[in-house]
């Protein structure tokens, strides 16, 4: 059986990594997958249910009851499609706090983990290459300055520069020093600094990675 190749993105918010992970994912024919999403969608429920952020209990249960579907730019939560619903601030906000429940991130690595079984992916998030695929054949940590992923965020969303620039250091700061598989890069991790590069020169340098890594986009098996 041919091997699944994983290509593992991690970085802050605003990065660039959702435009440079779905473009790489068309270019070789993986199934694309935005593990952000998956925790938009917990936090969203939890938030319709009332649950509150230290009912860890709870907050687990969600987790592992929620049907997420991923389908091209389209996201799915039991049946119901929530692409819009999961793009506010504040779910962006709520999605970082239930992502630090261990019992949350166990249930959805254990999805992510089911997708990247069945067929190659290009898998972006905040722990990829470090816990969720630490065998990845290829990992890229994508990093911005904190000015451009602001602005980047404004651009894509609206909003108040400096409320926005302020929201993403805040879920940042938590992202990076919770207990529970925090952002990292892996360390072996190629940095691609963003700020300055065009998303296509992005795609094209995590297509060499991947080409020089892999048999041209199939597993190297020995
Ligand atoms: O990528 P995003 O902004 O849509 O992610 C929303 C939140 O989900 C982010 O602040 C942290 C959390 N997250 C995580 O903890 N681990 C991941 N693999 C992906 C996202």
């Amino acid at each position: 059986m041919e091997k699944r190749i994983v290509v593992a993105i991690d970085g802050p918010a605003g990065a660039g990594k959702s435009t440079v992970a779905r473009q790489v994912a068309d270019r070789m024919g993986f199934l694309y997958i935005d593990t952000g999403a998956m925790y938009r969608a917990v936090a969203l429920w939890a938030s319709r249910q009332g649950t509150a952020f230290d009912d860890h209990h709870n907050l687990t249960q969600l987790a592992i009851a929620a049907d997420i579907d991923l389908q091209a730019d389209r996201v799915f939560l039991n049946g119901e499609d929530v692409s819009r619903a999961i793009r506010t601030p504040e779910i962006a906000a709520a999605a970082s706090r239930v992502a630090a429940v261990a019992g949350v991130r166990r249930a959805l690595v254990e999805k992510q983990r089911a997708f990247g079984a069945r067929q190659s992916v290009v898998m972006e998030g905040r722990d990829i290459a470090t816990n969720v695929f630490p065998d990845a054949q290829v990992k890229i940590f994508l990093d911005a300055s904190a000015e451009v992923r602001a602005h980047r965020r404004v651009a894509e969303a609206g909003g108040d520069p400096a409320i926005v620039a302020r929201e993403i250091q805040d879920r940042d700061h938590r992202d990076r020093t919770r207990a529970e598989a925090p952002l990292l890069q892996a360390p072996d991790a190629t940095y691609l600094d963003t700020s300055h590069l065009p998303p296509a020169e992005v795609v094209e340098e995590i297509l060499r990675l991947i080409r020089a890594r892999t048999s041209n986009g199939k597993a190297v098996t020995s």
